[in-house]
């Protein structure tokens, strides 16, 4: 089936090496408009979004961050703010909403001919305590991830990795709908 969207989705993979070429600003605003497209509990929308492109920055993150030594020119930095959630129910999920923010930066990335690749940080203390120290971002916001953007210095091929084990019909283990 030829579809855009899936093909695009099948196309995002991690990249890891970058072209050493900025990332136009209105291409790093059309991501931050998909991240903030994403759905969100009770649409409270607990995110912030730190944008890097400072190259001292950018070498800090290379540096400190054990798995983040990648050669991007331009990071954002997802980040929960529960307290923008009106709605103290919905501020467990903050998780949950800045992911799904997240991963749409990814696929908006890789449908502009971007790559990207997400740079875990929270839960890991050491994580969190780097990018806050870079970033300077307040106590009361949390850093869920660092996305590094570019433009791709390596081809990944599109995949998806479809495991019929992982799905379950109706009842868990039962592998037929019938
Ligand atoms: C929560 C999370 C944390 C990740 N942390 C890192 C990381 O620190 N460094 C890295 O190079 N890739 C990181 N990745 C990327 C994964 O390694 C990658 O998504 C996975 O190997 C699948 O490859 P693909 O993205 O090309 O499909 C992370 C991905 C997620 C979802």
């Amino acid at each position: 089936m030829n579809n855009p969207i899936l093909d695009t989705i099948f196309r995002r993979r991690s990249i890891r090496k970058y072209a050493d070429r900025p990332v136009e600003p209105e291409k790093l605003d059309l991501l931050l408009q998909a991240a903030m497209a994403a759905p969100s509990a009770m649409n409270c929308k607990p995110w912030e979004f730190v944008v890097v492109t400072d190259p001292e920055k950018l070498a800090q993150f290379r540096k400190r961050l054990i798995f983040g030594n990648r050669n991007a020119p331009a990071a954002i930095v997802v980040c929960g703010n529960p307290s923008l959630s009106a709605n103290p129910a919905a501020r467990l999920f903050w998780p949950q909403d800045c992911s799904l923010a997240g991963e749409n930066i990814l696929i908006a990335a890789a449908g502009l001919g971007l790559g990207t690749v997400w740079i875990g940080v929270h839960p890991v203390a050491e994580f969190v305590r780097v990018v806050r120290e870079v970033t300077g971002l307040p106590r009361h916001v949390r850093p869920l991830g660092l996305i590094y953007v570019g433009y791709p210095a390596e081809e990944k091929s599109a995949r998806t990795q479809y495991d019929a084990r992982r799905v379950h019909r109706e009842t868990y283990g039962q592998k037929n709908s019938s």
